[in-house]
């Protein structure tokens, strides 16, 4: 497997957050067994999953969307020094009203949802419809440093709220009718979604 260590460290350094290392392995292992080559990815902070998935699928495209311009900048800076331009198409903007007609592809293998967690549900509504029938949708963070199973202990308001809004998400994703879901207690809980096959 190829690492980007150097980005990893330097972007936790400055509390940038970016996979863990057990989850982003487990993503591309994931990837390669479902045999995705293409990749929509919401929240893209320097660049480091895309470029890790890039760099360890075969024949594999991202197409990423990251609203903080500065860190847009970064990856865009990360992504052509590891000659990875080819692969990965950055967008600056919020993905919440970003306009898909933008996108390269229009169908994808794979959604990769790693942005605010409190709007999980709405990024979920709004790209779900570009994965193909039999892709599948990764959603990360959703145990929320274990905070979720303990909601009435946070006393800051602002992060109870938040992860209220995550427990909302996961509630509704484990009892939606038209997906499975499949739970992994990997790095900070890692859920894959797929459509339920038609009968
Ligand atoms: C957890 S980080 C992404 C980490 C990245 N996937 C990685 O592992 O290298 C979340 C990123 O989502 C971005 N973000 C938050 N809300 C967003 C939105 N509405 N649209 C696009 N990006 C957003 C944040 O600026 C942040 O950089």
């Amino acid at each position: 497997m190829k690492y980007f260590d150097e980005i990893e460290k330097n972007a936790l350094s400055r509390h940038i957050p970016v996979m863990q290392k057990e989850g982003i392995e487990f993503l591309i292992q994931i990837f390669k067994d479902h045999h995705c080559h293409s990749c929509l990815e919401i929240g893209s902070a320097i660049g480091y999953s895309a470029m890790m998935m890039a760099s360890n699928i075969d024949d594999f495209e991202i197409e990423t969307i990251e609203l903080n311009e500065e860190r847009f900048l970064e990856a865009v800076k990360n992504i052509a020094e590891n000659g990875l331009n080819d692969q990965i198409h950055i967008y600056l903007d919020d993905a919440l009203s970003f306009d898909c007609q933008q996108l390269i592809h229009q169908q994808f293998d794979c959604l990769f949802i790693d942005a605010a967690k409190a709007q999980y549900q709405k990024f979920f509504e709004k790209y779900m419809p570009l994965v193909k029938d039999n892709g599948l949708c990764i959603v990360d963070n959703l145990d929320f440093h274990g905070m979720i199973f303990d909601i009435e202990h946070i006393k800051n308001r602002n992060t109870k709220q938040l992860v209220k809004k995550i427990k909302r998400f996961k509630d509704w994703i484990l009892n939606h009718d038209k997906y499975d879901v499949e739970y992994h207690q990997v790095g900070d809980g890692i859920c894959v979604i797929k459509r339920k096959e038609k009968r």
